[in-house]
């Protein structure tokens, strides 16, 4: 199910600035992989390329390449679409649609793909989904009510839900637990720990302790000075960048000492 990320030599452009420069990195299936760095260094703008919603944007591109188990999601041909149902997104703010219910909540990636389910097999989808993001029990008594009524936590438990719904390959998170408080936060990072089982999972995280406690893998992303395209530092188990990493730069970061 999960599958292989391998940048190569990627520039990122918001029209004539560049934003992000040269990011050659692998990260491994069935893995979690952190990205950290000063705000402003393209950790966003990055993680957006992986799955195509950079070029939404207008005047927005990327150079280079990113394969997906060997195949460049960037070769002429591929539609951006499939690419987005292999590699899902969730977003810092949890952004259930507010006025549909749950339970169609759960289902609108799916249905925006433009498949059609019969009733039981939706049900199937929707226990099943919310089940894979811990949320099952907490709202199986009102899954017609709206994905508004839910606490923060619960949100974005149901954005993660909508996401595995559409049986992704790959999950990215950017600071999906910024919004939350630390009991949610919690939630959080244990069906992180449970999703890298299932899936490819690349967060982007402010809070040190968070990418300690999740990521397998931490990669250090840094900028040399405003108006500079941001860049990937050093990559590497999070236990080595977190305590002798080899980038002076990437322990004064860690350590608080800027960013
Ligand atoms: N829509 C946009 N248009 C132009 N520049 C942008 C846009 N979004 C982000 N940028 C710029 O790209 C750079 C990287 O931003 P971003 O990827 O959001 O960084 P991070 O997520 O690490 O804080 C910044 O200089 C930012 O101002
Ligand atoms: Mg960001």
């Amino acid at each position: 199910m999960s599958k292989r990320i391998e940048a190569d030599d990627v520039d990122i452009y918001y029209g004539k600035f560049k934003a992000v420069e040269g990011v050659t990195m692998t990260i491994e299936p069935r893995s979690v992989t952190a990205f950290i760095g000063p705000s402003g260094c393209g950790k966003t703008t990055f993680l957006r390329s992986i799955n195509r919603m950079h070029e939404v944007i207008p005047g927005a591109y990327v150079d280079g390449k990113i394969t997906l188990d060997g195949d460049n999601i960037y070769d002429p041909g591929v539609d951006p679409v499939t690419v987005r149902g292999l590699v899902g997104m969730v977003f810092q703010r949890p952004n259930p649609f507010p006025t549909m219910s749950i339970r169609d909540n759960v289902l609108a990636g799916y249905k925006i793909n433009g498949r059609r389910l019969a009733k039981s097999d939706a049900d199937d989808l929707v226990e099943r989904s919310l089940r894979g993001a811990n949320l099952w029990e907490e709202v199986k008594d009102r899954l017609d009510r709206p994905g508004s009524g839910l606490s923060g936590g619960q949100q974005q438990r149901l954005c993660i839900a909508r996401t595995v719904a559409v049986n992704p390959k790959v999950i990215l998170m950017d600071e999906p637990c910024s919004a939350l408080d630390p009991i949610s936060t919690l939630a959080i990072e244990d069906l992180i720990r449970e999703l890298k089982e299932d899936y490819t999972i690349v967060i982007v995280t402010h809070n040190m302790q968070q990418a300690a406690r999740v990521s397998d893998v931490t990669a250090f992303f840094n900028i040399e000075g405003t108006g500079k395209p941001g860049k990937l530092i050093e990559m590497g188990p999070t236990e080595k960048i977190f305590s002798t990493p080899d980038v002076r730069a990437t322990e004064d970061y860690i350590t608080g000492r800027f960013g």
